[in-house]
């Protein structure tokens, strides 16, 4: 079942307009929102990235932090899974194709669940290859865009290579994956870049710095170079659906011993023990402030 424009109806029912800007223009914005046991997580913060990408774009949000969190919970009661991740989008509506934002058009709001495909035990237990490519992606990055095809692209480039993710490199500098930000660990210190308009501002990013603090692992937040991310010990990827994974192989040379480092698997135990714990004690919506 999923959610279109005021309305709950299964998935094959649900019809937009041709006209309608996302398809037309890629003119919005999304969220994934991972599910465990029908638990949403990190549901708060999801929703207030949501509402700093449409700032960005300068499309009013259609509903308050309360209503989103309703229809997310509605969406996961009406859906079959234990785990799932829900996808919501909301575009700037239907109206006749002209770049300039239409006036009097309603946005355009979607939700769907899946069930939720997190990464399989081999690739957690073995770490996975990756690939790096030049980021050529614009320069708002920190919106959740659907205009997606920088990404997709990107992306195709780890398929085609047979790895895992893309891992993007502007200026001598590591910025993120194609679908996932990505941290190193030099010396005993685990490093990522900061947040701003280069990268997403992963809602994982942010509890994987939450768990190096309280498992006492030191963490800075800078520009690390392409050096750095080439000779370091770990390289990890986070994203709501990858969760935690360890690189062990990035262009064809060895992460390291070639095996998912220390570091990693602290992280990993944390993530999961976190995860654990969320679901015991889902956290209430609280109103957006700003
Ligand atoms: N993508 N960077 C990019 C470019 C992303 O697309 C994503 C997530 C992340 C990680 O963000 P988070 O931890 O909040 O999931 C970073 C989602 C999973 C997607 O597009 O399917």
């Amino acid at each position: 079942m999923i959610y279109l424009n005021g309305q709950f109806m299964p998935l094959e029912e649900a019809r937009i307009p041709v006209l309608d800007r996302g398809f037309i223009f890629g003119d919005g914005v999304y969220e994934l929102i991972p599910v465990y046991s029908r638990h949403p997580f990190r549901l708060t913060e999801h929703l207030q990235r949501l509402d700093a990408s449409l700032k960005e774009i300068r499309l009013p949000n259609p509903h308050t932090v309360d209503e989103w969190a309703r229809l997310v919970r509605e969406v996961i009661a009406r859906n079959p899974w234990e785990d799932q991740s829900v996808y919501l989008q909301v575009t700037r509506g239907v109206a006749p194709r002209d770049h300039a934002f239409p006036v009097g058009a309603d946005p355009t709001v979607f939700l769907m669940a899946n069930p939720l495909s997190t990464p399989p035990q081999e690739q957690v237990e073995k770490g996975v290859v990756c690939v790096t490519a030049a980021d050529n992606r614009w320069l708002r990055c920190n919106i959740k865009s659907i205009s997606l095809l920088a990404n997709v692209l990107l992306r195709q480039v780890a398929v085609d290579a047979g790895a895992v993710e893309t891992i993007l490199l502007r200026d001598g500098f590591l910025t993120e994956g194609s679908a996932s930000n990505v941290f190193v660990v030099r010396g005993d210190t685990l490093l990522t870049p900061p947040k701003n308009h280069l990268i997403l501002p992963g809602i994982t990013y942010d509890v994987v710095l939450e768990l190096a603090a309280s498992g006492g692992i030191p963490s800075e937040v800078r520009e690390v170079s392409e050096f750095e991310l080439r000779s370091a010990q770990e390289v990890m990827l986070t994203s709501s659906t990858k969760e935690i994974l360890a690189v062990v192989e990035l262009d064809g040379r060895k992460v390291g011993s070639g095996r998912p480092g220390a570091v990693f698997q602290q992280l990993y135990r944390l993530y999961q023990e976190f995860k654990a714990r969320v679901m015991r004690t889902p956290a209430p919506p609280q109103a957006l402030t700003g």
